[in-house]
């Protein structure tokens, strides 16, 4: 297969770019960390220097690229507002990297996707609950999972599925500085194995650890107000 993934850098994205690599898949990697860049090219991986935000650039690098069979968007920030204080430009900057520049990813390689193709998002299972401080991270991946749903109708006719990748703790630059016990937390060789046999078996839905899953996805039933409560508790405790 010829995948893209965004994201290929660092943490989730680079583990899938290398076990794919080596499952003997021509694999296009894109981030901006030169370093990390260099190291995926060296085992064979081809490597794109991208900032996804740039829409002119991200048009004319993904312009290049042979017909794709996968095409994983996993690029992603994760900046929390503190409640005396809200960084408008910080809000911004979170929702054009993990939801806007999917647009222009998305226009880019529309017609680059194989007829039959797949097409996987990666969210976050954050989005379930009202968690602190959480507000741009968690609507960038509310986002996220309405974009695949609307996509999964929108282009089943052309043969390409949608995938919706939701990863609970995973232990990566992302989540190093996390000043809070994160309940679950699982390597990037687990993730890489779950979305890598989620997407092997064409699921649409790819949640894990299962655990994690089950539990928010419980109380994300819950009436908001008792949502609300749950995640102010939460925050306290850590405090
Ligand atoms: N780690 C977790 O616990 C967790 C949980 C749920 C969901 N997720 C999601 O999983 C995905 C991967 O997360 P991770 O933990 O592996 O994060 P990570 O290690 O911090 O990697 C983030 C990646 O996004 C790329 N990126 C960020 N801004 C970019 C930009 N403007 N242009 C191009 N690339 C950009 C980075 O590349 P450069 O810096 O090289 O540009 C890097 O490759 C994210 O979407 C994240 O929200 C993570």
């Amino acid at each position: 297969m010829n995948i893209l993934i965004t994201g290929a850098t660092s943490g989730i994205g680079y583990q899938l770019a290398v076990d794919y690599c080596q499952a003997g898949h021509k694999v296009y990697a894109i981030g901006r960390n030169k370093e990390a860049l260099t190291q995926l090219t060296q085992q064979g991986v081809e490597a794109v220097d991208l900032d996804l935000t740039d829409y002119k650039t991200v048009k004319s690098a993904l312009s290049q690229l042979p017909p794709l069979q996968l095409v994983i968007l996993g690029a992603g920030i994760c900046q929390y507002h503190d409640y005396h204080h809200f960084d408008g430009q910080s809000f911004a900057n979170v929702v054009n990297v993990n939801l806007a520049s999917l647009g222009y990813v998305l226009e880019a390689i529309w017609l680059k996707m194989d007829s039959p193709s797949q097409l996987a998002m990666i969210g976050s299972l954050a989005r379930y609950l009202p968690f602190t401080r959480s507000g741009a991270y968690s609507a960038s991946k509310a986002g996220i999972r309405q974009l695949a749903n609307v996509l999964r109708t929108d282009l089943e006719p052309r043969q390409v599925s949608v995938h919706l990748i939701e990863p609970g703790f995973i232990e990566t630059p992302m989540t190093k500085d996390n000043d809070f016990k994160m309940p679950f937390l699982l390597s990037v060789h687990d993730a890489s194995k779950f979305i890598t046999q989620g997407l092997a078996k064409k699921r649409s839905h790819i949640a894990f650890p299962w655990q994690l899953h089950l539990i928010l996805s419980g109380l994300a039933k819950l009436p908001m107000s008792w949502q609300n409560t749950i995640c102010r508790k939460l925050a306290k405790r850590a405090e």
